[in-house]
């Protein structure tokens, strides 16, 4: 955890976190991993369902075979973790609420991991291939695939992006 970043201001994390796709070795500590999906879990969910469900895969086997389900293999392969999230229809009640709920989960994690001094990017390019997750991780098809968060120290902040203007976004104010 890089202190200085402690206790980031949110709408700084907001504007500085950038996705991160290439990680040092050096290990993640695992309570700040816990933390980051405790902030996730503290997500608003319709009707409080809080219908996110997490994997943590450190194992490098692990990876590698989850690695082998994606074009963004080299990343899963450099991250020293991985934070896989479901949705659990079983917990479900609404199919889009539900999924904008992960959604919001999966960003709080993104930015408390940005906060602690971590990178990390959300790997959705995965999700065509979420039976074979879901065998790898010998877990239940009540799981629905949302999201790979890969995450570990950035080996550089260098990554840069843009956003359409407001003047583009914002349709009507009167
Ligand atoms: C639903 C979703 C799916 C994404 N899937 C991928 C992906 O498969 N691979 C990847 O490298 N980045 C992926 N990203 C990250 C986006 O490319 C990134 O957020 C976007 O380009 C904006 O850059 P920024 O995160 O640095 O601001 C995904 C983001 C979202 C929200």
């Amino acid at each position: 955890m890089n202190d200085q970043n402690a206790g980031m201001d949110v709408t700084t994390a907001i504007f500085q976190r950038r996705s991160v796709r290439h990680f040092l070795e050096a290990p993640v500590e695992r309570k700040v991993i816990m933390e980051a999906i405790k902030a996730a879990s503290w997500a608003p969910s319709g009707l409080n369902n809080q219908p996110w469900r997490f994997a943590i895969i450190w194992d490098t086997d692990l990876k590698e075979q989850l690695a082998k389900l994606t074009r963004y293999a080299a990343v899963l392969r450099s991250a020293p973790v991985l934070v896989v999230v479901f949705l659990d229809k079983e917990s479900s009640y609404d199919s889009v609420k539900d999924v904008q709920a992960v959604g919001a989960a999966i960003q709080n994690l993104l930015l408390t991991l940005h906060s602690k001094g971590l990178g990390a990017v959300w790997i959705g390019e995965i999700l065509k291939n979420q039976e074979r997750l879901l065998a790898i991780l010998d877990l239940p098809d009540r799981l629905q695939l949302m999201a790979v968060v890969a995450a570990g120290h950035p080996a550089h902040r260098s990554q840069s992006s843009h956003r359409r203007s407001l003047e583009e976004l914002i349709l009507l104010e009167r």
